[in-house]
């Protein structure tokens, strides 16, 4: 059927959705106009990142995830990573107001906040936020509750949030899932002495990144002398070795399985079967950094426009946002990692390179 750009893309129909609590927006000031806008083309945004990480949830998630595929996987992560990049730029728009150009139409919003942003709940739920580390608002009833209507029924914001809910397992579970399977030496879970294999990776790579400590300690005294407080300085790298130790223990032996194979994917990245896995792992941290200064942004934002007043949604407004840009981390290990990676000629060799290789099929 043939068709116009003007239909195509119903630019009439969104034209017609500026105008917020009034019937046509003649009487918004162009300021009002602009905060309801800004706010649709962050929405239209979530919406699209909504599809993809839907997608890939759907990938990670099968019992055989396509080594062919895993390139379109770490574009999806990219494109992912590229809308956030440019939709936080939208944010120096928001800060063209001035606080009074706000102020003038700030109280029709009461209660009305970002914080029932079901998109943004939604993408969380989807990435692998537990409820269990949301920071409360000060209210006891929470983001949920928030998404009701305004006399407290249902909403369509909250039939959303309750369907992602029910949409399981999240992203961070099915990445999860998939590392779980990684061959670590060759070996993969159900095969004979795999936990013995896996330990064996593991306590070698400890006695290398203890080994690694060490050097870096005696490399720090030969360059800057006699460090001041020598007990300190042995106390603080201890630390490390220990936290390196109880990191790759785990809680469970799931865990650890996973933990092993996150550092088996970063040290071995170069053979062929591992880049493509490594390069995914890259693009999820990316993403999430993403997010973070999405977060980070919005609340200096927020600072600009409205200073450290209490927020339209109830909360404490900036220092809520600012905890919640340091608390929400989903993937907590894979930017752990970072921390314990040891140089390339410190790792412990690995004898099943081969396994790793290309193989016709
Ligand atoms: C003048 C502009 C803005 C101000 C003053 C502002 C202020 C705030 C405040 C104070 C909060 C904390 C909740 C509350 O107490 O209300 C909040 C939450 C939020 N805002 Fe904004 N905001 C603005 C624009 C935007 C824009 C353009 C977006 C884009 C989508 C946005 C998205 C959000 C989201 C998603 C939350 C929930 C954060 C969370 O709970 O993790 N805000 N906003």
């Amino acid at each position: 059927m043939a068709t116009s750009y003007w239909d195509y893309i119903r630019v009439e129909d969104l034209l017609e959705l500026q105008n917020g609590l009034e019937e046509d927006e003649a009487p918004l000031s162009n300021h009002e106009v602009l905060f309801v806008t800004v706010h649709q083309v962050f929405e239209l945004w979530f919406k699209l990142i909504l599809r993809e990480l839907s997608t890939l949830r759907d990938f990670f998630n099968q019992d055989n995830v396509p080594e062919q595929d895993m390139a379109l996987a770490a574009e999806s992560l990219g494109r992912i990573s590229t809308i956030l990049n440019v939709a936080v730029k939208h944010f120096e728009v928001v800060e063209t107001l001035h606080t009074r150009d706000y102020l003038d139409f700030r109280d029709k919003l009461f209660p009305a906040s970002g914080f029932q942003s079901a998109q943004m709940r939604e993408m969380e739920i989807i990435l692998g936020l537990p409820d269990d580390e949301r920071i409360g608002m000060g209210s006891a009833s929470g983001y949920m509750q928030a998404l009701r209507g305004v006399d407290g029924k249902g909403s369509s914001a909250l039939d959303r949030v309750e369907s992602r809910k029910a949409d399981m397992p999240s992203l961070k579970a099915a990445v999860g899932e998939w590392l779980y399977r990684t061959p670590i030496r060759g070996s993969q879970p159900g095969d004979e002495n795999d936990d013995a294999v896996v330990d064996g990776f593991l306590k070698d790579y400890l006695a290398q990144y203890e080994q690694a400590v060490e050097r870096l300690k005696t490399h720090i005294r030969a360059t800057v002398g006699e460090v001041a407080d020598p007990d300190a300085f042995d106390r603080q790298y201890a630390r490390e070795i220990e936290s390196t130790a109880a990191f790759c223990q785990g809680d469970s032996p799931r865990e650890r399985r996973i933990r092993a194979a996150i550092i088996f994917i970063e040290s071995y990245r170069e053979l062929p079967l591992l880049a493509w896995p490594r390069k995914v792992l890259a693009r999820i941290v990316e993403m999430e950094q993403q997010l973070v200064m999405f977060r980070q942004r919005h609340a200096r934002m927020v600072e600009r426009v409205i200073g450290r007043r209490t927020g339209t949604g109830g909360s404490a407004g900036v220092d809520y946002l600012d905890q919640t840009a340091t608390t929400y981390r989903i993937f907590k290990d894979l930017w752990a990692v970072r921390t314990i990676q040891i140089r390339r000629d410190d790792l412990p060799p690995l004898d099943e390179k081969g396994y790793y290789e290309f193989r016709a099929t």
